[in-house]
């Protein structure tokens, strides 16, 4: 099968890339400051291990090395990448962007670059506006990277969180292509649920506070979130805009080769599966388990593993599904990067 959308000129994901950070952290690091156990993260979550940046690493290290990757992967030269993407909500600077310095440290400062902010959804955000951007004949070839450094905003005694996220980087290169390698995005938001997942305080409440008091009461802004009301939307909602992106493509479940949703949790992608009526022959990616929930990273990662595992997956269909705060969503089918 192939994806359908509209004539024109088309655009494909030419290669992948990703960047995990050496330090392996296992559930037995984690559970002595949330009261918790091995067995109660792997049984609600799936995740037996995450990886943690050291403190010297920063978000665009990780960044660059997976976009280097990528660039190699694609056989290009940063000279060639004429469009920078970056999602991301952990960089710390509010301007200029994370995505201007990844142009600086590859080698090519006048490339087009922005950050976006969508959260989970970011990278999938991302490939849509690439895909639009190729096609429209306004960039030729854009590097989409997903790069979180999550530990920078996280309270490690969060029941709710401290668990399940982590860091880490992954980009892809997306270009021209004869055959449609990308489908039509089928994205939104559930806004009147903003408050499921945040960072706060703001910057400016901080500001605003004396400083004892900050120190005090640790305001710094972390990462939170009402994890059964999040559970819940993902499973119900996301699998409908899952399918909702394979019928954008004219495919169905029976058509694609590969499901590689936004790695939270394996009871919500297991879940989604049962709900779309995925055949046993689809190949679900289950990254989680080893990296926990890198936010805009977590998809690339994820297809990056994939392939890694199964390298016949190559130039194959899979469904991408991002999901997180705002609430936001983005999903798409692709074919898979080819061998590079
Ligand atoms: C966070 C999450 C794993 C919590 O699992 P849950 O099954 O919803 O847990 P609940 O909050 O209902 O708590 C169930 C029980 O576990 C306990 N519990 C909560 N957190 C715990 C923890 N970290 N360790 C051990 N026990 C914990 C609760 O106290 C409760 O105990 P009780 O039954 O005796 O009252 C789950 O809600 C989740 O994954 N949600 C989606 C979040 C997500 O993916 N966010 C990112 C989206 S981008």
């Amino acid at each position: 099968m192939a994806i359908k959308t509209k004539d024109g000129s088309e655009s494909q994901i030419l290669a992948v890339g990703g960047y995990r950070p050496k330090r392996l952290v296992p559930n037995s690091e984690i559970i002595q400051k949330i009261d918790s156990t091995d067995e109660w993260i792997v049984q609600r979550t799936g995740i037996e291990s995450r990886r943690y940046a050291s403190a010297d690493e920063s978000l665009v290290d990780m960044a660059v090395a997976a976009s280097e990757q990528a660039i190699s992967r694609a056989k290009l030269t940063s000279a060639d990448i004429d469009t920078i993407i970056l999602a991301s909500i952990t960089y710390p600077y509010q301007t200029p962007s994370a995505a201007t310095d990844v142009a600086m440290r590859i080698g090519n400062p006048h490339a087009a670059a922005f950050d976006i902010g969508a959260a989970c959804a970011g990278f999938s955000y991302g490939v849509a506006m690439a895909h639009d951007l190729v096609r429209a004949g306004t960039s030729k070839n854009v590097l989409v990277i997903g790069a979180e450094k999550l530990t920078d905003f996280l309270d490690p005694a969060d029941r709710a969180t401290a668990f399940i996220f982590a860091d880490g980087a992954g980009a892809v290169v997306v270009g021209p292509s004869k055959e449609a390698g990308i489908g039509p995005v089928v994205w939104g938001s559930d806004a009147d649920s903003r408050d499921a997942i945040v960072m706060s305080p703001a910057w400016t409440d901080m500001r605003d506070k004396d400083y004892k008091s900050i120190v005090k009461d640790s305001v710094w802004p972390n990462i939170s979130q009402e994890g059964q009301k999040v559970f819940r939307w993902a499973v119900f909602s996301m699998s409908k805009a899952a399918v909702k992106a394979l019928e954008a493509s004219g495919l169905s479940v029976n058509d694609i080769d590969a499901f590689i949703p936004h790695q939270a949790n394996i009871r919500i992608i297991e879940t989604m599966a049962k709900e779309m009526k995925m055949p046993e022959s689809v190949v679900i990616a289950d990254d989680i388990r080893t990296n926990g929930n890198t936010s805009a990273a977590s998809i690339p990662l994820a297809m990056d593993a994939l392939l890694e595992k199964h390298p016949e997956l190559h130039g194959k269909l899979a469904l991408l599904i991002g999901y997180g705060a705002g609430l936001v969503y983005a999903g798409q089918v692709v074919a898979l990067p080819p061998k590079p």
